[in-house]
């Protein structure tokens, strides 16, 4: 069956009305689609038979889409770039621990909007695993939301009451790996060949370990090694996580089918964007490190061209945490798109970095190697997340000056207070001190908000925490706020007194909304205050410029070593003193500063650990 005669399969499960714009969509994206699959699956029995019945699926679930979300689907089609400017804000947090349940999260959409949010990304939130889940990321089932948290119907009434506050609600799209309670896990434990087939089994350890020879490990610690014996499976099952997160097998097109339809549904929730979790992992080539392959690009691709086909309004967001030289690809080509925005956390973890060397070197090579990207597509900037900081991510950068290991296992040292060190983090899965896997803790408590004892530590505590994200939100990217970081929230220790919580320390950095800070956020006599008024200048001040917008050109100035010089397009300019000591800068012509509303030119002296945002004066 040729290509061009498979749109009936589509045509034909869309109602009437929408076949026209169905068609239309068809002809733009089908191509990349069949391509994609056919490449992924063409050797299979009865491909086109399969790619048929992937179609009749996807055009029932473009029938059911609501009006609310088709109308946005035409308003986003109308205007791709709809994410791309100075206004666009995101946040992050924990559904139980921003709001309770998922009631409880629509009650924080006031505090949102006066944060200037128009983004909320809600960690896992669909039914998780019993006991241990890796924090919601061992999904049980799709289908349904957490009872914890609410229903399905608590869902669309969520998502329909922030699209009404001008915010899109991003979920996680767990789509390396299910619960080892999930449906398909069960089945195939229960002896359902079909079922044992979603995943990557393994009769004996011989596979398993010719594989092991060229993986890396996620959590040494905590779950050494990539396979976990399964008595019931009678085998070795790929676990790249935890041991109950079985990996699934995308070599299998049924897993593809299932999964594709799988995303449709949710977004037919109300879902807008998709955090697509753990997408490196996702192709499996023996002699690698399974990680980065051309097929998980791919899949990737062919779920952009389906989502473009039955839901346009959405976005695809790459969680790919792996060095920058394989971050491009997860935006695929202008022919073959595929993510529309990418974690950039080469930058984050830079920027960590050079606070800890007290020298921008780090985050200035991050920028100068930082590509272009392609139209209507994003970074996204951010401070810190629920997950560790990774080092090694910038292993590159890192070997521009010294030894890599060296240098790193430095910066995750000082990040768990060595030698005299302001921040109060711990180092993560990492029990060699000559090795950096990474490190965790708030903001505040890696930046010194944690023990600042006296005004002056505080103050420059609080220098830390915007310099960090006055980069983020000056970057050129949709940066996203980490939930209580607002707020200068420290870190939680009490994970440590849950079992199933006390080996991860990545808890460290999932509090729950502290309602005392969160009460105290307008008064300026209290920590909380000074950190969310100055957090809100600086959001204010990005909306007023243009510069600031995702795609606006950066240029690297020259420096001091410890101060980081970014030009925005030509009329303004970013410093941040990655230092306690100042820092002399040469100003050419006349500047405004933003914040401060000071008019500047010539040399000028940056305090220690400050940053400033600049307008030239015409
Ligand atoms: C992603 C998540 C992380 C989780 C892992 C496995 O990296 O951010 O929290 O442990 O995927 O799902």
């Amino acid at each position: 069956m040729p290509m061009s005669s498979s749109i009936h399969h589509l045509l034909g499960a869309v109602p009437e009305p929408l076949r026209p714009e169905a068609a239309r969509r068809y002809a733009a994206h089908g191509p990349a689609l069949h391509s994609c699959l056919h490449r992924l699956y063409g050797e299979a029995h009865g491909f086109e038979q399969w790619y048929g019945s992937l179609l009749s699926a996807v055009g029932e679930l473009h029938g059911a889409r609501g009006v609310e979300l088709a109308a946005l689907d035409t308003a986003r089609a109308a205007q791709p770039d709809w994410f791309l400017g100075q206004q666009m804000l995101g946040y992050c947090g924990y559904v139980d621990r921003l709001g309770g349940d998922l009631r409880g999260v629509a009650a924080r959409i006031p505090h949102l909007q006066e944060l200037g949010v128009r983004y909320l990304h809600l960690l896992p939130f669909l039914k998780m695993r019993e006991g241990e889940n890796d924090g919601g990321f061992a999904v049980a089932s799709f289908e349904e939301v957490d009872p914890r948290f609410g229903s399905n119907a608590d869902l669309e009434a969520l998502t329909g009451k922030l699209r009404s506050a001008g915010i899109s609600l991003c979920a996680d799209f767990i789509l390396n790996h299910v619960a080892d309670d999930h449906d398909w896990a069960r089945g195939a434990r229960e002896g359902d060949e079909r079922l044992r087939k979603f995943f990557h089994v393994f009769p004996g350890r011989s596979q398993a370990d010719s594989y092991e020879r060229t993986l890396g490990q996620v959590f040494p610690q905590a779950a050494p090694g990539n396979f976990t014996h399964v008595p019931a499976l009678d085998g070795w099952a790929w676990t790249t996580f935890y041991p109950y997160q079985w990996d699934l097998n995308w070599s299998n097109p049924e897993v593809f089918a299932a999964m594709a339809a799988t995303l449709l549904r949710l977004a037919n929730r109300g879902v807008e964007v998709f955090r697509l979790d753990s997408t490196a992992f996702l192709w499996k080539r023996e002699g690698t490190n399974c990680m980065n392959q051309p097929e998980a690009h791919l899949i990737l691709q062919a779920l952009r061209a389906l989502a473009s086909i039955a839901a346009p309004g959405v976005l695809l967001k790459a969680e790919a945490i792996v060095p920058m030289r394989e971050l491009p690809a997860y935006f695929g080509q202008p022919a073959q798109p595929e993510c529309h925005i990418a974690y950039h956390s080469s930058l984050m973890a830079a920027a960590w970095g050079a606070l800890a060397e007290q020298d921008a070197a780090l985050v200035r090579s991050v920028v100068a190697g930082t590509p272009p990207l392609p139209p209507n597509a994003s970074w996204l900037s951010y401070v810190r997340c629920h997950d560790d900081i990774g080092w090694n991510v910038l292993r590159a950068e890192a070997s521009e000056a010294g030894d890599p290991q060296a240098r790193l296992a430095a910066i995750s040292r000082f990040f768990a207070g060595a030698n005299g060190s302001f921040a109060r983090g711990e180092a993560f899965q990492s029990s060699d001190p000559h090795a950096a896997h990474g490190s965790n803790g708030m903001a505040a408590s890696l930046a010194g908000l944690e023990v600042a004892s006296d005004v002056e530590a505080e103050t420059l505590a609080l220098r830390r925490l915007l310099l960090l994200h006055g980069l983020v939100l000056g970057f050129g990217a949709l940066p996203v706020l980490y939930m209580g970081d607002e707020l200068g929230q420290a870190n939680d220790y009490s994970f440590r007194q849950r079992p199933d919580r006390a080996m991860d320390s990545r808890w460290l950095q999932r509090p729950l909304l502290d309602e005392q800070r969160f009460s105290e956020r307008h008064d300026s006599s209290t920590q909380a205050g000074r950190v969310y008024a100055a957090l809100r200048a600086l959001v204010a001040a990005r909306q007023r410029i243009p510069a600031l917008a995702a795609g606006e050109p950066r240029a690297l100035l020259p420096s001091a070593p410890p101060v980081l010089a970014l030009q925005r397009g030509p009329g303004f300019l970013a410093l941040y003193n990655f230092s306690g000591k100042p820092q002399p800068f040469t100003l050419q012509g006349h500047w405004s500063d933003t914040i401060e509303r000071r008019t500047l030119s010539g040399e000028i002296t940056l305090a220690p650990w400050a940053m400033q945002w600049l307008l030239r004066d015409n």
